[in-house]
């Protein structure tokens, strides 16, 4: 299940994975990579740098690589690897490793390649310190010291970088807190200029290389980019229900034959997108998209440390969010017609246990559960057009998973596969990432408000502040949004510019609204804080400070400085 891409070729051939390669085009003549010149975009991605090892310790023992190699955990063997020259026993750490299984990738070999893929290894504070507690020695000196060589040699020759053809990106509409992998935040100014966030403005949170179907071949024009992405394939797949399942009315292996003929009968279980739309049609919707650890800083600030602290994502500040028009095939259209019994039996009883697994080609997965998929009212879509215009690469072309009011996490990006399966999929970002207090799988995004701008009236007298408002997972609208300048005493209640939202396929409200408010400050009592909390359609209102989610879906008041 995990990836099949992966663009380095020493990292494909050390890739274990038993599937076979579905690599697409390789070109990467996208319209914009041309700009590499222009001072105002990212360029090629800064080289490799590649965490230190530890010194070798006097009288460690030594390891041959055949040595190494004949430890990789099967079969009651030990699992070991190395980094640099150290060898490390990973044999225990394995069951308690954050990337889950992905750590099976290097048993028995060098942990380097994947690391420059996976590529968070080489910053993230924690990496260096567990390693270190594992080694048990260091690789035979004549080895290490060929290897050495070698791999000096290929980083002058710049060889098998798997970051080689990155998208070059705005910086003028983008914060970037780390290029591998990439990700960034959009500053306010930016959020808070237009009701539909840009393509190049959108944060962007990737988890390693963006893949090669990200590039379509040709001339790297419109027209070649939406022809190319009609030829797409996404496969379906049915994950059979293990035999012992107890909520299984039937048995389940004949169940799960009744289903895997109903697949093979109905339809191709793999089609392309060109496919999917001429067959379930598309239709255009409005959400925003925000990641789980959008405003890490102020949870960071109001409730204590986090995952992210010492990590270069606890600076996070508001910008991991943005509001789009997403336009696709309804995923409430095609499993039905692919999945008939199970997603019967869903909509008539609940079907909780059931979840949709979204496989990226970059070997990201995640989860959600069926019925929220399958829902109508949910919106959810397998997009292929954000803003009217193909996605572009960073943010999932040629198709995407938007599942509005949910997670970003859970939004795959260049998918690759879809399965239905009785459990959540089995992949870091799902079992130890995205999880909230109660360790749960974070699906829904909490009620919530930004200030995005404030600015003192020449005279001082009055205060403007201007913000965006959503309800997050429920898709209700926004009933108020209030502004205090004296933390909470008194409130005055925002415009909220409902005019400006364009009437699409939306069931619900998953977009943003933006709002605007001018305050006296002879009334309110201006000091050195404005913020602002929002009400929806229920009466649910923002509280002051939201209780700590492991770092993630901070939703408290958000408070910005007057200068
Ligand atoms: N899908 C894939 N295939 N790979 C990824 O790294 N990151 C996820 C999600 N989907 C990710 C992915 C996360 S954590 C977020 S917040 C959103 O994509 C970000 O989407 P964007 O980069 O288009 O803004």
């Amino acid at each position: 299940m995990f990836a099949r891409l992966l663009r380095s070729p020493s990292f494909r051939s050390a890739c274990f994975v038993g599937g076979v390669s579905t690599l697409a085009a390789t070109s990467t003549s996208y319209a914009y990579a041309d700009n590499s010149s222009n001072s105002n975009t990212t360029g090629p991605a800064a080289p490799i740098s590649r965490r230190p090892g530890a010194k070798t310790k006097k009288g460690e023992p030594v390891f041959t690589r055949a040595q190494v190699a004949a430890n990789d955990g099967m079969s009651g063997k030990p699992m070991w690897m190395t980094y640099r020259n150290g060898v490390y026993d990973v044999t225990e750490f394995h069951r308690i490793h954050p990337g889950g299984n992905l750590i099976m990738q290097a048993a028995g070999s060098d942990v380097s390649t994947f690391w420059d893929v996976w590529a968070y290894h080489h910053h993230a504070p924690k990496v260096g310190a567990y390693l270190e507690e594992l080694r048990i020695g260091a690789v035979i000196k004549e080895e290490w010291e060929k290897e050495r060589e070698e791999t000096i040699e290929k980083k002058e020759k710049l060889q098998d970088d798997p970051y080689e053809t990155e998208p070059v990106r705005d910086i003028n509409v983008q914060t970037i807190f780390t290029e591998r992998p990439y990700c960034s935040e959009t500053p306010n100014e930016v959020l808070g200029s237009s009701y539909l966030t840009s393509s190049a403005a959108l944060y962007v949170r990737n988890h390693a290389p963006v893949p090669d179907c990200a590039w379509a071949p040709g001339d790297g024009s419109e027209s070649s980019r939406a022809a190319y992405l009609q030829q797409h394939e996404v496969v379906f797949d049915f994950v059979a229900p293990v035999e012992d399942d107890e909520s299984s009315s039937e048995s389940s292996s004949e169940r799960s034959s009744e289903i895997n003929s109903e697949i093979t009968s109905e339809s191709d279980s793999t089609f392309t997108v060109g496919q999917l739309r001429s067959r379930f049609g598309t239709t255009t919707i409005t959400s925003i998209l925000q990641c789980a650890g959008n405003r890490a800083a102020e949870d960071i600030a109001a409730t204590g440390s986090s995952g992210f602290s010492g990590s270069p994502f606890e600076d996070i500040t508001q910008g991991m969010v943005g509001n789009a028009q997403w336009s696709g095939v309804r995923l409430a259209n095609v499993l039905p017609a692919l999945y008939p019994k199970i997603c019967a039996s869903c909509k008539q009883h609940g079907g909780g246990e059931w979840h949709v697994i979204f496989e990226g080609a970059d070997g990201y997965s995640a989860s959600s559960p069926l019925a929220r998929v399958l829902d109508e009212q949910s919106d959810c879509i397998l997009a292929t057009h954000m803003n009217g215009e193909p996605l572009n690469p960073d943010h999932g072309y040629p198709l995407r998973a938007v599942l509005p009011g949910l997670a970003g996490a859970r939004n795959v990006k260049w998918l690759q596969s879809i399965s239905i399966q009785k459990k959540p999929v089995d992949a870091p970002w799902n079992s130890y990432y995205y999880k909230n207090a109660n360790a749960e799988q974070i699906q829904e995004l909490p009620l919530q408000s930004l200030v995005l701008k404030t600015s003192l009236s020449s005279s001082g007298n009055t205060v403007a502040v201007s913000g965006v408002a959503y309800s997050g997972g429920t898709g209700n609208s926004i009933a108020r949004v209030e502004v205090s300048t004296n933390n909470g005493e008194t409130w005055t209640e925002a415009k909220i510019m409902n005019e400006e939202i364009e009437k699409d396929g939306s069931h619900k409200n998953f977009g943003w609204v933006r709002w605007n408010v001018t305050i006296d400050k002879g009334e309110s009592g201006v000091k050195k804080e404005v913020c602002c909390r929002a009400t929806d359609a229920e009466g649910k209102t923002q509280a002051e400070i939201s209780p700590k989610q492991r770092g993630y879906l901070y939703n408290g008041w958000s408070k910005v400085a007057l200068e």
